[in-house]
This record gives structure tokens, sequence and C-alpha cells, in this order.
């Protein structure tokens, strides 16, 4: 940990709500110190996210959230120099409840507040294990968005691909819905996988060749036809290759555009970040691939890969270092469009 990078600002809460998890994290003196996620099991049996119930989710759970991050760290609001909060992308009624709490703290206590990019936050997260260091090209694969960038600076981020239609992660949850998984089964996958042969059928590598931008939806629709065509008994018998033949198929593509990106810009550090981040197959192929171009490469551990608060609280920190508050009139956003970092931009 680069504790230099962080000299003016001391303590900072990190507020997050921006899906299913409401979490809430204390970052100080340049390591976490509490990192608590509170996970909304209501939605599995919908096999999906319903954005009213996890709004009132949240708002039944922030409170005692944020209290138990504040106790595990051994912090009082007080000592607080900020409080970072996730801004978008996310579900709207969602955001609201991080953000309102937060701005009510901010207004209690007297505190700045700093808006964060879920997406940003991903990314920086790497920073709370890894020592601070620019440009790297980073990879985020969440349930919402496969984006490549470049970082030249902090929250300088030049976009070099985008998703196109289903991210990665939102491939692997209606991938393993068609083959009969629970919610989100993005986990379960990787874990079936681990026992499968990645080579039991050949599926599409989408767009493989051809720029940086991603598309799963075709992945997805051949492997329903797949399915169809085989009939259930089949697909039961060989879910485990039918899993890791998957797999390989979405981390091929992943591992193919990161490498050209990584050329592109030719950069010395590589990065991993967002819930796919922690799939066994792709952590494996890219630590392969940093081997072989000879850079170095950055993936969160576990805890930081899927939705949490430390990343929120580690980037408000950053931002905090870059001048870049917020104040009452943080508004949240649903699109990634409207970035609030800025200098987010099309290569
Ligand atoms: O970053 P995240 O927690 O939330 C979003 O910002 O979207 O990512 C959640 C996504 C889900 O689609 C989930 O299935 C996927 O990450 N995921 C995984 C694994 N763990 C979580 N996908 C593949 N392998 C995993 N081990
Ligand atoms: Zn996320």
């Amino acid at each position: 940990m680069d504790a230099e990078k962080f000299k003016n600002i001391e303590t900072v809460l990190g507020i997050e709500s921006s899906c299913d998890e409401t979490a809430a994290s204390v970052w100080a003196d340049g390591e976490i110190l509490s990192n608590v996620i509170a996970s909304q099991a209501i939605h599995e049996q919908f096999g999906g996210v319903v954005p009213e119930l996890a709004s009132r989710a949240h708002h039944k759970t922030i409170w005692k959230t944020v209290a138990q991050a504040l106790d595990e760290s051994g912090k009082q609001t007080e000592d607080l120099d900020a409080i970072a909060v996730a801004q978008g992308p996310g579900l709207m009624g969602s955001l609201l409840v991080g953000l309102s709490f937060a701005k009510g703290l901010a207004i209690s206590y007297n505190k700045p507040l700093i808006g964060v990019n879920h997406i940003d936050a991903h990314l920086y997260a790497n920073f709370i294990e890894h020592e601070v260091v620019y440009p790297f090209t980073g990879l985020i694969v969440s349930g919402g968005h496969t984006r490549l960038v470049h970082v030249k600076q902090p929250f300088d981020h030049e976009v070099l691909g985008d998703t196109r239609d289903d991210a990665a992660g939102e491939a692997f949850d209606k991938i393993g819905k068609i083959l009969g998984l629970p919610y989100p089964a993005g986990p379960e996958m990787d874990k079936l996988s681990k026992s499968g042969d990645p080579s039991f059928h050949d599926f599409p590598r989408s767009m493989i060749r051809k720029g940086l931008d991603f598309s799963f939806s075709g992945l997805k629709t051949s492997v329903l036809y797949y399915t169809q065509e085989k009939g259930e008994e089949f697909v039961a018998r060989n879910l485990n290759d039918i899993c890791a033949s998957v797999s390989a198929a979405i981390t091929d593509v992943l591992i193919a555009k990161l490498k050209r990106s990584v050329k592109k810009r030719k950069t010395e550090h590589l990065m991993l970040a967002g819930g796919v981040s922690a799939n066994s197959m792709l952590r494996e192929k890219a630590s392969a691939l940093a081997g072989e171009i000879g850079v170095n490469l950055m993936i969160p551990s576990m805890q930081y890969c899927t939705d949490n608060a430390a990343m929120i609280a580690i980037t408000g920190a950053l931002k905090a270092r870059e001048g870049e508050f917020g104040d009452l009139n943080l508004k949240p956003f649903a699109r990634v469009q409207n970035i609030a970092s800025g200098a987010t931009k099309k290569a």
C-alpha cells in the first residue's frame, strides 16, 4: 500500500448500494479496517434482482451496516475525514438509499462528501492490496459491464472497448439460467467448470478478432440452441463439461482483447476488476498472459472482486487526494454514460 498517495486524507467511510448488496467499509491510514456486506437473498426466488425489493432491503439494512462497519473499524463518525458513496451506475432506487444516507451523515457531522463511480471503484479496488501505479490497462468484468480502459493518471480513463449487449457476468448468469442453475450463476458455473472439460464443445468466441468491444449475446443463443437440441438429460449428465466449455469461450474472448489492449498501449501494468474477476479460469489465463508478455498483473482478492464498499472507500480517498469532492447536490445516475469522474472518453 502506497500510504504517501493518501497522506492528506486519513479516514474515509465508503457506502455502496448500487444493486443488491448493502455495504459499508472504513479505510484509514492506508488500509481497510472493516468491510461489511449485507447481501439480499430475496432475489434468488425471482432469478434476478427486483429493483423495488432491492431499494426496500437497502433501506432496512443501511443503518445497521454502516454502524457495524464503524464499530468493527474502531472509528467513530466524528473521526471520519470524508464520506464516499456510490453514485452510479446502478439501480436508481437503490443508489438513492445510499446517497441519501451519506448526505444525511455528511450534514449531521459536517463531513465532506465524495461521489464515486461504481465502475471506477471496481478498478481502484486493486490499490487496496497493490502498489498504486500509473499508467495501467484494466479489464472490468461485472454483471453490468465489460469494459477495457487505459488509465494514464488518476481518473483519466480512455475507454478502449465496451459492452455491446450482454456483459460477461450477465452472460454467465443468463447461460447458467438456461442450464438450470440458481441466480447468480457465475460462481456456480465456475465451481462446476473446475471438474469439466473446456474442449467438450466449441462454443462461439464472438468478435474475438474484431475490435475491442464485447458481445456475448450470440454465445447465449448458441447455448440455448445446443441445450434444446441435446435435451435435458444430456445437459444434466454433461453439466460440468458444458460449463467449462462456456467459461472457456467467455474467457478466451476476454483474454484475447486484453492482450491486444496491452500491446496497443504498451503498458507494463495490467488489472482485472469486477465480479467476474473472481472467476478461476479467467484468473489463470490472465496470469499466464502476464507471464507470456512480461507485465505486472493485479487482481483483487476475492472479497474485493464482487460488490463491496471497501472499493468505494479507497476510491473516495483517491478522489479526495485529487481534490474531487462532491456536495449535497450529488445525484445518482443509472447508466454508465453519465460518468462522474469526467475524463472518460471513447478511444
Ligand atoms: O461486480 P459485481 O459483484 O456486480 C456488478 O457490478 O455487476 O459482479 C457480479 C457478477 C455476476 O454476474 C456474477 O455471476 C459474476 O459477477 N461472478 C462470477 C463469479 N463470481 C461472481 N462470474 C464467474 N465466475 C465467478 N467466480
Ligand atoms: Zn459491481
